[in-house]
Order: C-alpha cells, then sequence, then structure tokens
C-alpha cells in the first residue's frame, strides 16, 4: 500500500544506514514528484516489515533518495545503534543533524517557549545524546576529536561547540570514572549540549560576534549562565530519565572557574559540580582546537600545554590530569602561551588571546586532598581528622 500526505514533513538518509533483515522501526518513503519544487512522498516498505541487502540495492538502483517521516527522527536515531559494518562517521553525522535540528528548535527566535516545545526538544535533545553515547562510548579523547574534525561545520558557532561539547563530555566521563553508568554518560552528554541554553536570551549580534567585546556587551554575554537556568526553571520539565538537576548545575556553573574568579557566584573548587568541570575541560578544549574560519588551531601538544596553564585557575586539575592522561600525549608543546582566567570558550574568537606563559604552579597546590573528583569527603580524610 503507498500513501502520500503533504502536511508531513520528512528529512532523507543514507542506503548505508537503513537496517537490513531487521524488523524496521519506521516507515521508508520515496519522493516520486518528477518535479523538482514539488514534493510526493510515498511509503515504500511500512514498520515492522524488513529490507533484504537485494532489495535495498534494487532502492539504490531505482530511487534517487529515501526518506523517513519527521515524526519517526528519533526512532530512526535508535536504530543506528542495530546498523552493522557502517562508519561511525557516517553516523555521527546523522546524530550532529538531528541535534542541530533540536537545537535550532531552542535557539531559533520566532517563537515564544511553552513547556511543550522545551519538553519535546529536551527529549529529542537526549535521544541525540543517547545515540552519541552508542558510537562514542569506547572512544577516547583524540578519537572523538578525529569524529569531529571529519564532520561538517555550520555557520553558527553554538551549534557545532554544543555538540563537540556533549561528544567531549560524554568522553571525559567515562575516562574519569570508567565504571560510569550509561545515565552518568547520557547526562555528561546533556550537560554539554544544552551548557549554552541561556545564550537563546542574548542577541545574535553578540553571540555571533567573534571579534572583541565591548564590556558592556561581555556583561551581557555573562547572564548566559542565569538566564539558562531561568529558563529551566520557568517551563517546569520532567523526565524520568533525565536528572534536571545536573543540566541546571551545568548550565549555572559552566563558567565558574576552579580558582573562584568565574561566574556568576565565584564558586570554588569541588563546590562546582562535577558535571560542569567536565563540561568546563571540553569546552575549552574544543574552543582551542576545533578549526573554524575564524581562528587557527592550536595542536593537540600545545593546546594541552595551554590548558596546564590554566590548571588549578580555571580547570580542575584532577579532572585535567585524567584528560591529558587519555589524551596520551605528553606536555612538550612548544607554546609557551597561555589562556587569560577570563577566556571564554563559548564566544567564538578571531585570534585566540594568547600571551607569554607565567612560571608554572604545580598542580598538586591545587588539589583538595579530602575531596574526591565528585566532591564527597574522602573516608579516609575523615578518620585522619578524627585521629589528630
Ligand atoms: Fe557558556
Ligand atoms: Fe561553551
Amino acid at each position: 500500500m503507498t500513501i502520500t500526505d503533504e502536511s508531513l514533513s520528512y528529512f532523507s538518509i543514507s542506503f548505508g544506514l537503513v537496517l537490513i533483515d531487521k524488523e524496521l522501526p519506521y516507515d521508508l518513503y520515496i519522493n516520486s514528484s518528477t518535479h523538482a519544487k514539488r514534493e510526493r512522498f510515498v511509503c515504500i516498505t511500512r514498520k515492522n516489515s524488513s529490507v533484504s541487502t537485494e532489495e535495498l540495492h534494487t532502492f539504490r538502483d531505482k530511487y534517487y533518495q529515501l526518506y523517513i517521516r519527521e515524526d519517526q527522527r528519533d526512532l530512526y536515531l535508535k536504530s543506528l545503534t542495530l546498523v552493522e559494518n557502517s562508519d561511525d562517521s557516517e553516523k555521527a553525522s546523522v546524530i550532529k543533524d538531528s541535534a542541530i535540528k533540536y537545537l535550532q528548535t531552542i535557539f531559533e527566535r520566532d517563537h515564544e517557549f511553552s513547556n511543550e516545545l522545551l519538553d519535546e526538544t529536551i527529549e529529542g535533545c537526549k535521544d541525540s545524546v543517547e545515540s552519541m553515547v552508542d558510537v562514542i562510548q569506547d572512544y577516547d579523547i583524540l578519537e572523538v576529536q578525529k569524529l569531529i574534525v571529519d564532520l561538517s561545520f555550520h555557520d553558527f558557532y553554538t551549534y557545532d561547540h554544543s555538540i563537540n561539547v556533549a561528544m567531549y563530555s560524554i568522553s571525559i566521563m567515562k575516562a574519569l570514572k570508567p565504571e560510569a553508568s550509561r545515565h552518568d554518560l547520557v547526562m555528561a552528554g546533556m550537560g554539554g549540549l544544552l551548557h549554552d541554553l541561556g545564550k537563546v536570551k542574548i542577541p545574535t549580534s553578540i553571540i555571533n560576534n567573534p571579534g572583541k567585546l565591548s564590556d558592556e556587551d561581555f556583561g551581557i554575554i555573562k547572564k548566559h549562565p542565569n538566564y539558562g537556568l531561568e529558563l529551566l526553571n520557568e517551563h517546569h520539565c520532567e523526565h524520568a530519565e533525565i536528572n534536571f538537576d545536573i543540566i541546571k548545575r551545568v548550565v549555572g556553573e559552566h563558567h565558574e572557574n576552579y580558582n573562584g574568579t568565574g561566574y556568576p557566584n565565584q564558586l570554588e573548587g569541588t563546590d562546582i559540580s562535577v558535571f560542569a568541570r567536565i563540561t568546563a575541560i571540553a569546552d575549552f578544549y574544543d574552543a582551542i582546537t576545533t578549526k573554524r574560519s575564524y581562528h587557527e588551531v592550536l595542536s593537540t601538544e600545545d593546546a594541552l600545554e595551554v590548558m596546564s596553564r590554566s590548571v588549578g585557575r580555571k580547570i580542575d586539575p584532577r579532572i585535567f590530569e585524567v584528560f591529558r592522561k587519555n589524551v596520551n600525549v605528553m606536555l612538550d608543546g612548544k607554546s609557551h602561551q597561555e589562556l587569560p582566567d577570563s577566556f571564554d570558550p563559548c564566544q567564538p574568537q578571531n585570534v585566540l588571546p594568547l600571551a607569554k606563559a607565567a612560571p608554572k604552579i604545580q598542580r598538586s597546590d591545587f588539589i583538595n586532598k579530602d575531596k574526591d573528583d565528585f566532591g564527597k569527603v574522602k573516608a579516609d580524610s575523615n578518620k585522619k581528622k578524627k585521629a589528630s
């Protein structure tokens, strides 16, 4: 049976990512119109039936493109994990396109926020992050970086940056806590994806400005963590599998610096949520290593060298150490440069504000030995205190 419905929207998919010899969780369509400007979608395979390799070859020869209905996008995303023998970068590019679609829904300006809209979008973001976890959970940070390099980049800094930060955050969480549950990994990714949610309330002319911002504009930018929190508090979202407290803490705390000089609340050390401290490292690394049109990127070695100079000031020493070991590159960068504590990785930059580095401070000077990475007081530290 064939159906057409012009009121629905459809998106094209790659032949290589169709499930073979398994029950399809979605309907497959083709566009049967011969007019370039008019589309007529016809269902060729119904949900719950299956497609063989031979049938797929026939489709490929006969039809230019396969489509899925927009309202089945989540089912398609979930099916990617079952697709065998396909390239991870092909899957990642589908995941990225879907994540961008949800981020666009949040960041586009011509709508009012409603509980339903935010709920739906966050649900969609979760589907994208779940698929990211499926693809990259066994990747180390350099493998994630390679994947990011392979993905195309778009014009709007916030979208690409948010998706990259989500992927790095998942990878850092896994490195920091190898026994992390899937929920922890998904929440690390969700925090990364939504960390700049508050920018929706900042004029695009400011958030996409890669030049030096005036003090006034920078003052406006600094409001985005609280704007993001307000949005999440005003619209009461609930979802059994999403911990909104974690998202709120990442949204509100990702610009806090480890030494208490960040904003908006000058939180310090492990008082900053571990998810926000992970996001801050992911944020920093993406901003200085991802090639964009506006600035030259640092090599992995130089990026680690520059970041190491912000240890204990901007970023958590212990998480950075895990990060550095995971990247598995020795600190032998030649740049001898650093970025100021006020460096804002969430902002596009024409030129990185690198300056000659001051002598290094020992990493151990910053570590609170009584608390673990998650801010919990260590059992033996209590014992020691009681004994003394
Ligand atoms: Fe930010
Ligand atoms: Fe950011």
